[in-house]
């Protein structure tokens, strides 16, 4: 049987990505991209889904014959906190609703986004190992860690292939960012662009992990391509890339547009950022199924400066 994909959260900004990359992949009728709204731009086979609603899940996997899940359906670390308990139940329940239909209807795969937020303050700032214990003090966070911990449920008590990422915060020039507090960096390239100068919601020296949009996307196909065996983390798997805080990103814009300057006005997003790791450690990704990153700050701005300016030229804006 040809492998089926159900993607949820399709218009979001790493959830819209990847679904380009899966139909490339798959073929672009193999992959059943659903979210709540639609993007007027999308090409494929959409579906709307409430993936708060069990049974919603189960018509479009019967109706499609799906094999495999990715669920990137949710709320980030900075929106989630304007609505505590929003955040837990779309992050939460509809995981849970995920898994159960995967149970029951025999999927072969499940992917579960996870995150640097799972973290807390007690967590050692530099290369935070993997196993270290989650205190996280965000309600994202908290969804996040509460998740994986079920993907491992579900993968102990029903062998259930669920597999996971600890994504740092993701940099891209394909979508707007999406509620984050990393997403300041995805902003400070649009207003460089744009000839802008931008006010950063962090101070200066906020060393938070990121990884370019190319090798998270390429890190979610690799571990979803590795064999079931190489798999031995069943909660979450680090993933690092690069670290640096704002200004060492300023520095980095302002090696390709000289003018360029950020101002720093902290908000209630500097908590967040400080309950965070600086680093994180990915051994066991890099053992168990060779994971490698290949950006670099400079190599990234160097690619995001060179695509935006394609996305702002007057006849694609
Ligand atoms: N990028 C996410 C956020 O800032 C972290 O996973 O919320």
């Amino acid at each position: 049987m040809k492998d089926k994909i159900l993607i949820t959260g399709a218009n979001g900004q790493l959830g819209s990505v990847l679904t380009k990359k899966l139909q490339d992949t798959y073929g672009i009728t193999n992959v059943i991209a659903t979210d709540i709204k639609l993007n007027a731009n999308f090409k494929g086979t959409f579906e709307f889904l409430d993936t708060t609603d069990y049974n919603s899940i189960a018509t479009i996997i019967k109706e499609h014959n799906i094999t495999e899940i990715y669920h990137m359906a949710a709320i980030l670390s900075a929106k989630g906190e304007t609505n505590p308990l929003h955040t837990w139940n779309i992050n939460n329940n509809t995981f849970l609703n995920i898994l159960e239909a995967a149970r029951l209807f025999g999927i072969k795969k499940v992917f579960y986004p996870s995150s640097i937020a799972v973290y807390g303050k007690n967590a050692p700032k530099n290369e935070t190992p993997q196993d270290f214990f989650l205190t996280p003090t965000t309600v994202y966070g908290m969804s996040k860690a509460a998740g994986e911990h079920w993907a491992n449920y579900y993968f102990l008590k029903y062998n259930l292939d669920v597999r996971s990422l600890r994504y740092p915060g993701v940099i891209g020039y394909q979508t707007s960012p999406g509620g984050g507090t990393t997403d300041y960096a995805v902003d400070a390239y649009h207003y460089a662009i744009k000839g802008e100068n931008y006010t950063c919601f962090l101070n200066e020296t906020s060393v938070l992990p990121m990884i370019y949009m190319d090798d998270a996307i390429r890190a979610t196909l690799e571990l979803m391509n590795a064999s079931k065996a190489q798999i031995k983390t069943r909660t979450s798997y680090n993933i690092a890339s690069m670290s640096f805080n704002p200004k060492a990103l300023e520095h980095a814009i302002c090696e390709l547009i000289p003018h360029f300057k950020m101002i720093y006005k902290p908000d209630f997003r500097q908590d967040i950022a400080d309950s965070w790791p600086n680093s994180i450690n990915d051994n066991e990704a890099r053992t168990d199924w060779n994971w490698q990153p290949k950006y670099d700050l400079k190599a990234m701005t160097v690619d995001m400066i060179k695509n935006l300016k394609e996305t702002y030229k007057p006849e694609n804006a």
